[in-house]
C-alpha cells in the first residue's frame, strides 16, 4: 500500500482485536493516526514492548484478517520475509482496516498491578564513568520481588542525585527506594 493510502485509511477510527496464545480475545478502538500499542495501553490491555520506536521487535505481532501496516517514516526492524508474512511491529503501525492481530504470548504474561515500593540497601556502588552509577541493590524482607517479561522496575536514590562526589558513597537508608512494576 501507497503511503498516502496509508495515511488516509488511518484517518478513521478501526477496531482490532487481539487475540492471544491462550485463546483470550480483547478488541480495541485505534484512533486515527494511533500505533496500535499505544492504543492497546491507552484501553488498559497491556503488550509485551520495549523501545516503542520500531527499533526492538519486542512488540511484534501477526496480522490474521486486517490490515495493519507500519506508518510512513516510521523506522521497522522487521526483515523483508517477516513484513511479507503479515508480521508488523504494532508500536510503529496503524491500523488500516477493522480485524485481528496475533500476539504470540498469553494474555496472562504481563500482569499490570499496582506498583509496590520496596526498600533495598546499597549494598555496592560502581562508578563505569564520572556520571554513571551502577548500584548493587538488596532487598529488604521478604519482598516476593520477581522481574518477568513486560515488567519494568525503576529505583529512585534521590540523595545520590544530588550528592557531592566525595559523598556519593554516603547514602541516607530512608533515601533508598526501589519500585516494582510487576
Ligand atoms: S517496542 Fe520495540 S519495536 Fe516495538
Amino acid at each position: 500500500m501507497r503511503d498516502s493510502t496509508a495515511i488516509e485509511a488511518a484517518e478513521t477510527l478501526h477496531r482490532i482485536t487481539l487475540r492471544f496464545e491462550d485463546g483470550v480475545e480483547k478488541e480495541i478502538t485505534v484512533e486515527p493516526r494511533e500505533f496500535v500499542l499505544d492504543a492497546a495501553l491507552r484501553q488498559g490491555v497491556p503488550l509485551v514492548h520495549q523501545c516503542r520506536s520500531g527499533s526492538c521487535s519486542t512488540c511484534i505481532a501477526q496480522v490474521v484478517d486486517s490490515t495493519v501496516e507500519t506508518a510512513p517514516n516510521r523506522a521497522t526492524s522487521l526483515i523483508a520475509a517477516e513484513i511479507s508474512e503479515g508480521k508488523r511491529l504494532l508500536c510503529s503501525s496503524y491500523a488500516l482496516s477493522d480485524g485481528a492481530v496475533r500476539l504470540a504470548y498469553p494474555s496472562t504474561l504481563i500482569y499490570e498491578g499496582e506498583a509496590k515500593i520496596l526498600s533495598a540497601s546499597v549494598s555496592g556502588i560502581e562508578w563505569p564513568t564520572a556520571s554513571v552509577a551502577k548500584l548493587t541493590l538488596k532487598l529488604e524482607g521478604e519482598t516476593g520481588f520477581s522481574s518477568r517479561a513486560g515488567s519494568a522496575s525503576a529505583a529512585s536514590v534521590r540523595r545520590l542525585l544530588d550528592a557531592p562526589v566525595k559523598a556519593r558513597g554516603d547514602l541516607a537508608p530512608h533515601d533508598r527506594r526501589v519500585v516494582e512494576r510487576a
